[in-house]
């Protein structure tokens, strides 16, 4: 079918009642295994930044890895994981984070991002926030400075675009 007209939101697929009951599932699969979707959405999350002085992407695991390793890769920057606890083999440094129930780690390498280093976070899908948020900590902490925040989806009643933008970060999203 022809994509004239379409946009990225058309692209990403609802699922009902996954991982529980009563939930609406974002899934940006379908997005990525689209050629034209999946370049759309790289050349869109990295609109707000020409010009911008990029020095690393930062992703956050899992899905926030195959958008920013493209994004990196468009720039010609480097990528650094945030993984969850326990993935990254060298030292690093942790931060929990809290979700729905209970709490989570997630680590950087402590020589991934040197001091000043300017850092695009990028990941699939804002909701809740506390994803992203231990995320800027991490890279915080490490001296590395912020320019953007660039998600594809941003889920608004979550409040996690309001937690973020609390905190000074300028948060781009694709669609609602
Ligand atoms: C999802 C999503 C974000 C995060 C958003 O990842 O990809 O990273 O949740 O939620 P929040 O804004 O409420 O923190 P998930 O934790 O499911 O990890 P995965 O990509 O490794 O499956
Ligand atoms: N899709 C993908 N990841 C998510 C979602 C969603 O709807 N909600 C929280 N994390």
């Amino acid at each position: 079918a022809p994509a004239r007209g379409k946009t990225v939101r058309d692209y990403i697929r609802t699922i009902v009642d996954f991982p529980h009951e009563g939930i609406l599932f974002r899934d940006v699969t379908t997005l990525f295994a689209d050629p034209r979707g999946f370049r759309m959405a790289i050349d869109q999350l990295l609109h707000p930044y020409a010009g911008t002085r990029i020095d690393k992407v930062v992703g956050l695991e899992a899905r926030g890895f195959i958008l920013g390793g493209a994004v990196a890769h468009q720039l010609s920057c480097g990528f650094v994981p945030i993984r969850k606890k326990g993935k990254l083999p060298g030292q690093t440094i942790s931060q929990a984070y809290t979700l729905e129930y209970g709490e989570a780690v997630v680590e950087v390498h402590d020589d991934a991002i040197q001091p000043g280093e300017k850092v695009l976070l990028v990941d699939d899908l804002l909701a809740t926030g506390g994803t992203a948020e231990a995320g800027i900590k991490l890279i915080e902490r490490l001296g590395g400075e912020i320019v953007g925040c660039a998600f594809v989806v941003d889920l608004p009643d979550l409040g996690g675009r309001k937690k973020l933008e609390a905190m000074g970060m300028e948060v781009h999203a694709l669609c609602a």
